[in-house]
């Protein structure tokens, strides 16, 4: 398996390009099967999630084919008639189950294996469920499987979501378009992912609205059509990419990047002693004197720290002036980087959902292990500002979300490069 390497200890300069949204895109491609015709999305990152989600599409009988090198993506669902998708492709990843309310909407029937084990937490579907049954789906679980009907079509409904679930959100507001009558979907999710994906089913003739806000409004039409979508930034690569000049040092331009996107975390590097402003091409991070100073972070839903920054976050305090806490509010056991920091010198305790760090003047390079994608990404950060060597082993995780972070950090000055497991 590959491992990266990085050098610490290089201040950066120099420009990042921010590629569209993993999140959004694989929520926009399952999108497909509820129309005959193509949907092209433009602005598509080229990432090994996207990879899962064209074989699953396909696995479907969808027609999935890519221009510009991954670029473009261009689908279609005409002759896609299984119905059932395999748990030895859903248990790759778990946005996979963003199938079940296209499929359920478009057929009647869907079969979805539920995604099991997360590293990050037991991430159930119950939420998913109780929406999509409130419009009138059958759904029971049977040998490892969600096996859903809806014997006599969709009916809009009102219902209320227990928890702002992203995943849900997308799932019931996709069925909820071609179901007979109004949807509307409360305490949904506000993510710029879902109005990225409201915006291409309007583009494709669903009639939505309330998309940003909690409360989601659905009316139902007989038939989608086809359309082209540009995937919106990828909020997530971006706040990442403004935490590398955060903690090595140096000031770097994001383009493409966003403020709206971000505002959470802008907030919390300006708290930290990091500028933040706005370009004519994106955004541009500058950490100039110092150390950055202690904050406290909360994560939460949107427009609230995203949880998918947290670790990256933490490697940024692991070397503030004083003590930060950070509590995770959105998944439990989502701590795994905090030890592999420690390895490097870092000193945090964790107890349950609350990481008290305490910043030390600087970290040293050591082998580490990534357990997760942004976890991952969090020890690459940490070994630029680090002295010495990092290894991060077991990038497989990385490359599911971060196209060439190799090649995006050295453009800017970093030393860090892949080094390929059969040598
Ligand atoms: C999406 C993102 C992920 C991000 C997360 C939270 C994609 C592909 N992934 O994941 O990167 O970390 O939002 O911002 O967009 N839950 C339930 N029952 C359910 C569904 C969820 O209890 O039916 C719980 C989960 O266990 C978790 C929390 O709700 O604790 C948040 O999950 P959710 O918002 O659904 O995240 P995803 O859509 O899976």
């Amino acid at each position: 398996m590959d491992s990266i390497l990085v050098r610490g200890g290089r201040s950066l300069s120099g420009a990042i390009p921010i590629a569209g949204a993993k999140n959004a895109c694989l929520t926009l491609m399952p999108a497909t099967l509820l129309s005959e015709e193509p949907l092209t999305l433009t602005n598509a990152p080229r990432l090994s999630d996207i990879r899962t989600m064209t074989e699953l599409l396909r696995s479907l009988g969808a027609e999935v084919s890519t221009l510009q090198d991954g670029r473009v993506i261009t689908m279609s669902s005409h002759a896609a008639n299984n119905h059932i998708a395999d748990y030895e492709i859903v248990r790759k990843m778990r946005a996979s189950n963003l199938v079940l309310g296209p499929m359920l909407a478009r057929h009647g029937h869907a079969v979805v294996s539920l995604p099991g084990g997360c590293a990050i937490g037991a991430r159930p579907m119950d939420l998913h469920v109780t929406a999509l049954e409130a419009l009138g789906a059958e759904i029971e679980l049977r040998d490892g499987y969600l096996h859903a009907s809806a014997p006599n079509g969709l009916k809009g409904a009102v219902h209320e979501l227990r928890f702002a679930s992203v995943g849900a959100t997308e799932n019931t507001v996709m069925a909820a378009t071609l179901a007979k009558g109004t949807t509307v979907l409360k305490n949904a999710a506000r993510e710029p992912e879902i109005v990225d994906l409201v915006h291409c089913l309007k583009a494709m003739g669903a009639q939505i609205d309330g998309e940003g806000t909690s409360t989601i409004t659905v009316e139902g039409v007989d038939r989608l059509h086809g359309a082209t979508h540009p995937v919106v930034a990828d909020r997530i690569e971006l706040g990442t990419y403004m935490l590398a000049p955060a903690i090595a040092g140096g000031e770097v331009e994001l383009l493409g990047g966003r403020l709206d996107l971000v505002a959470a975390l802008a907030e919390k590097l300006d708290e930290a002693g990091i500028s933040v402003s706005e370009t004519p091409g994106g955004l541009s991070v500058a950490r100039r004197n110092g150390r950055v100073r202690a904050v406290d972070v909360v994560t939460e839903v949107y427009p609230g720290f995203p949880t998918d920054l947290q670790a990256q976050m933490m490697a940024l305090l692991a070397t503030a002036d004083g003590t930060s806490v950070l509590e995770e509010r959105i998944f439990e056991n989502r701590f795994m980087h905090a030890p592999e920091l420690m390895r490097m010198g870092a000193r945090i305790e964790v107890h349950g959902g609350t990481a008290t760090v305490t910043g030390v003047e600087r970290l040293k390079g050591a082998p580490v292990m990534a357990t997760d994608l942004r976890a991952s990404v969090s020890l690459i950060l940490a070994g630029l500002g680090a002295s010495g060597e990092t290894i991060v082993s077991r990038v497989y995780h990385l490359d599911r979300g971060y196209e060439r972070v190799e090649h995006k950090l050295s453009a800017v000055g970093a030393r860090i490069e892949r080094v390929r497991a059969d040598g």
